[in-house]
């Protein structure tokens, strides 16, 4: 079982114990769902150390979420920028996933809460394989849920909002508990948007194709795949998608930081391709994992370094 409690988080502005790191019951958040996050994977690097992956892409999210709902962030993205490395430097773990949360303090209770302050913490703990190894290797299982992602001006839907989760944790938890790995979604106009916490790739003739991003989240994963997938030689295209394409396709996949690139083995009970990950998914696979690892020098960028003083895997 993970353990999502480590040493310190980075809180008001500093690294803090977990333990001083508290809130009260009148965080207006805690009530409304108005907060943002991100989230955000570090990897031992093949050379040692660690790194954080395309952290400046994430906290450039983070930016644009607070934007979207209209908060302004406590701190400033170089210390925000500068805290993340510092978290993950002294929980001493090399491979774990960094969750930055921005919410609404307490103050007034009523919808309109302008003066309530405006909080910021980063934690980290360490994470595995989102859909379990057996998933990242041989391929899960989902089910188109009967819950569909919210019209674009139901709410923010580029912004990582607390909020919207409760959609996608209604969608996850009603084809879990039928038994099925993870939830496709599709938009109100019924074309396919994305799963509960990743975005969807359809293969077929060696092209890739994802959904626009109408109500779907901009993923930094989806972004990776597709220059991975470019350099690979392979066509993408963005583009509006049925539900039935996934029927007509060799292989599907999904992308998130969570769930890294996890090939889509059955949906709605049909096979999809061959039924296990495919070739050209294990290709972007592959080269997704080497570059996380700082294994490939034309994807440097993407890392930002931590020097550990004793490196753990997680
Ligand atoms: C709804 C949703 N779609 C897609 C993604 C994948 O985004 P990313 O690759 O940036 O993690 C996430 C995860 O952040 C998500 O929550």
């Amino acid at each position: 079982m993970a353990s999502w409690k480590t040493p310190y988080v980075w809180m008001d502005g500093g690294l803090k114990p977990f333990e001083e790191a508290n809130i009260n019951l009148l965080t207006h958040t805690l009530h409304y769902g108005l907060g943002i996050f991100e989230g955000t994977r570090a990897y031992e690097q093949t050379s040692g150390g660690s790194a954080i992956f395309r952290l400046d892409d994430h906290l450039r999210r983070l930016k644009g979420s607070a934007l979207a709902i209209n908060i302004q962030l406590p701190d400033s993205f170089d210390a925000i920028r500068q805290g993340s490395l510092d978290l993950v430097e002294a929980n001493g773990i090399a491979t774990c996933y960094l969750r930055h949360i921005a919410w609404i303090g307490d103050g007034v209770m009523g919808l309109n809460p302008k003066d309530n302050p405006i909080r910021f913490a980063i934690l980290s703990w360490p994470w595995g394989a989102y859909l379990g190894k057996d998933g990242l290797e041989n391929g899960v299982r989902c089910k188109v849920s009967s819950y569909v992602r919210p019209f674009p001006n139901s709410t923010m839907t580029k912004a990582k909002v607390t909020g919207n989760y409760v959609n996608s944790i209604l969608a996850k938890r009603e084809v879990v508990g039928m038994g099925y790995d993870e939830a496709i979604m599709l938009d109100t106009n019924g074309y396919l948007a994305e799963c509960s916490g990743e975005n969807l790739f359809v293969v077929r003739d060696n092209i890739l194709r994802t959904p626009a991003l109408t109500s779907v989240l901009a993923g930094i994963t989806r972004d990776t795949v597709t220059q991975i997938a470019h350099d690979l030689g392979y066509e993408v295209q963005q583009t509006i998608m049925t539900r039935d394409e996934m029927f007509f396709a060799d292989e599907v996949f999904m992308t998130g930081t969570a769930a890294e690139v996890t090939p889509v083995r059955e949906v709605d009970d049909r096979p999809i391709g061959t039924g296990t990950a495919g070739p050209v998914t294990k290709h972007i696979q592959q080269v997704y994992f080497a570059a996380i690892r700082g294994e490939l020098p034309q994807y440097a960028d993407w890392l930002s370094p931590v020097a550990l003083k004793e490196a753990k895997a997680s």
